[in-house]
């Protein structure tokens, strides 16, 4: 029997980090035993908000070495940069004929990144709900391993399929989000304020690339406060999100240890986080070398790529061959 297709793009721009790691990437390396998997850089989808592409090879190696560090093992997933594959690129065409401009100008992204970046506002983010379809589709994904934020990109792909569907006829599956729902962990920044993300505090943000002595310079500053004043009261969101994170990365003895601590008003957060430094660095510092081997390694860098982009395009070819078909456009 042929296993489901799983998809998921991740976008070149910034750092890696746990939030990725604990959220996409650890769940990545569970899917690809059981479900054909396609994960992808999505290069093309940078360009919408950053034009700049002196950094982009760099960043696109980045992510791919940083994707097989943390266990992405090549010769079961497929890891591709999206720009490899131009059948993309076609089908983006075809949706876009099936996307309408009042309901891309509603999609929560596009509103934000009005408000935030006014001077550039151009088509290719008007449409990056898309050429996100497109990236799903292209495949006949069924799931897409994705966060909350993009919820309403997947819900339009929905959309976009059934309209092609209805249009010229049955082609492609509906695609849904997928999660291992019972492990879902929240990584919120060290800062107390919202989830850990790529671009915004670095401080609050431990990435996968930081060293020993940056991990434990800002655990060490991670919010906290004055300690629980009553036995067994309910812990604040930002102390909580650093037991989260000993939970993750240190044993069950420590992490016990220090709730215990924790509900007998004993513990001492600077022995607390010093612990959890120590726990972090000696997790984070395989991936961080693994990465940096792999990225010094050009050769094995653009083999993996080659490889990555044959196996896409031979899924993504088949689609397209459909697709054609159903429109009407084999001469
Ligand atoms: N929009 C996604 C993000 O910002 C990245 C992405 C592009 C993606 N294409 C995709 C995710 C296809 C899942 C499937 O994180």
């Amino acid at each position: 029997m042929s296993k489901e297709i799983v998809l998921s793009g991740i976008r070149p721009t910034g750092f890696l980090h746990l939030g990725n790691y604990f959220g996409a990437l650890r769940n990545y390396v569970r899917m690809q035993e059981d479900y054909e998997c396609y994960f992808f850089v999505a290069n093309w989808h940078s360009l919408t908000t950053h034009p700049d592409t002196k950094e982009l090879q760099h960043s696109v190696h980045r992510v791919i070495a940083e994707n097989i560090a943390c266990g992405l093992d090549t010769t079961k997933a497929a890891l591709y940069v999206q720009s490899d594959v131009p059948e993309i690129a076609e089908l983006y065409l075809y949706l876009n004929m099936l996307a309408y401009k009042g309901e891309l100008e509603k999609t929560a992204s596009f509103k934000d990144k009005v408000r935030s970046n006014p001077e550039n506002v151009n088509a290719g983010l008007l449409t990056y709900p898309v050429l996100m379809s497109a990236d799903i589709l292209i495949h006949r994904a069924l799931y897409v391993p994705v966060g909350k934020d993009q919820e309403q990109h997947l819900e339009m792909a929905r959309n976009f399929a059934e309209r092609f569907n209805h249009r010229y006829g049955e082609v492609f599956p509906l695609p849904k989000a997928f999660n291992y729902n019972s492990e879902l962990v929240k990584i919120m920044g060290l800062d107390g304020n919202g989830k850990m993300s790529k671009s915004e505090n670095q401080m609050a943000t431990i990435y996968l690339a930081d060293e020993d002595d940056v991990i434990r310079k800002k655990i060490m500053k991670a919010k906290t406060d004055s300690g629980p004043t009553a036995p067994d009261s309910e812990k604040p969101d930002y102390i909580q999100n650093l037991f989260t994170l000993m939970k993750l990365v240190s044993t069950e003895e420590v992490y016990n240890q220090f709730d215990a601590n924790y509900n007998g008003c004993s513990i001492r957060y600077g022995d607390f986080k010093k612990q959890l430094a120590e726990d972090m660095a000696n997790f984070i510092k395989p991936i961080r070398e693994k990465a940096a081997d792999i990225q010094n390694d050009k050769l094995f860098l653009s083999k993996v790529i080659k490889e990555g982009a044959d196996k896409a395009r031979e899924s993504a070819s088949k689609t397209l061959h459909l697709v054609r078909a159903v429109i009407n456009m084999n001469y």
